[in-house]
């Protein structure tokens, strides 16, 4: 199965390489002024799907343009057929596409595929975390002021501004602070060192799907924001190399009281 996944993340991408900044049609989704979607991430997603289904016709899809089908099956593949897609839009290199595969309710395998750098980040339950074939790790960072973080922020931004508080205070607690525009690829550059964490607060399934696996097979942690387990169906995410993790659940829980003092 991570084959398939790996050739059909291979083979949207390149045709998004191609494509990207050139996208002949800009939607904006219903009622969200900039949630873009462009008629690349329905081609991509269709591409992903129709592979998936040619091999595998039982399985369960849910992908972020389609939703969730109807099947009933112990395999769910979660599919982001473009992870920044107002990067991609805008001609900005930063998206990637996104494969996380379950079964039975837990995450064992997952793609994502970086097209701009041919970048193929790839990850199987226990058998752990790779880029282009080459193990991964997580970095070695201890203290989050010698640490480069990121985040992002959702499409309503403007009725959700909590993270804008926790911005903020990263910016002082962290050497730097990044917003890349793609959760695959923050997860991603989390799970091979390039950033010693990564947060969010409104992610979907598909955005979080592979990458999370990734940063825990690479030996890092995901939980929630308060550092309990996490799950790529509640929204939040917190990774990091773990060394860092409880410095960043700190800055958290202290922005979230602040900001639900002032609200
Ligand atoms: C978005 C990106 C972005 C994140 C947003 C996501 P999309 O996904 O991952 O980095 O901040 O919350 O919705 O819409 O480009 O697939
Ligand atoms: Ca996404
Ligand atoms: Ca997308």
């Amino acid at each position: 199965m991570l084959e398939l996944a790996i050739k059909a993340a291979r083979e949207a991408g390149a045709m998004l390489k191609d494509l990207a900044g050139k996208a002949e049609r800009i939607d904006r989704k219903a009622g969200e002024e900039t949630n873009l979607v462009t008629e690349l991430d329905r081609r991509s997603e269709e591409m992903i799907i129709g592979r998936i289904k040619a091999e595998y016709p039982e399985h369960e899809v849910l992908a972020e343009e389609s939703g969730r089908d109807s099947k009933k099956s112990e395999y769910r593949w979660i599919i982001d057929p473009i992870d920044g897609t107002t990067n991609f839009a805008h001609g900005l290199p930063i998206f990637a596409v996104s494969i996380g595969i379950e079964f039975q309710g837990t995450l064992v395998a997952g793609v994502v595929y970086d097209p701009t750098r041919d970048e193929m980040f790839t990850v199987g339950k226990g058998k752990g975390a790779f880029l282009n074939g080459d193990r991964i790790s997580v970095s070695t960072t201890t203290q989050l002021i010698e640490s480069v973080v990121a985040t992002g922020f959702p499409y309503d931004i403007r009725s959700n501004s909590e993270n804008i508080e926790h911005f903020r205070n990263f910016l002082f607690e962290a050497r730097a602070l990044r917003r890349l525009g793609s959760a695959a690829i923050d997860l991603c550059y989390v799970a091979c060192g390039r950033l010693d964490g990564y947060w969010e607060l409104s992610l979907n399934p598909w955005d979080m799907a592979a990458g999370v696996l990734l940063v825990e097979e690479a030996g890092g942690k995901f939980t929630d924001l308060d550092g309990r387990l996490g799950s790529i169906y509640s929204k939040t995410v917190l990774t990091s190399n773990g060394r860092i993790h409880d410095q960043m659940v700190e800055v958290l829980r202290k922005g979230r009281s602040s900001w639900q003092r002032r609200k």
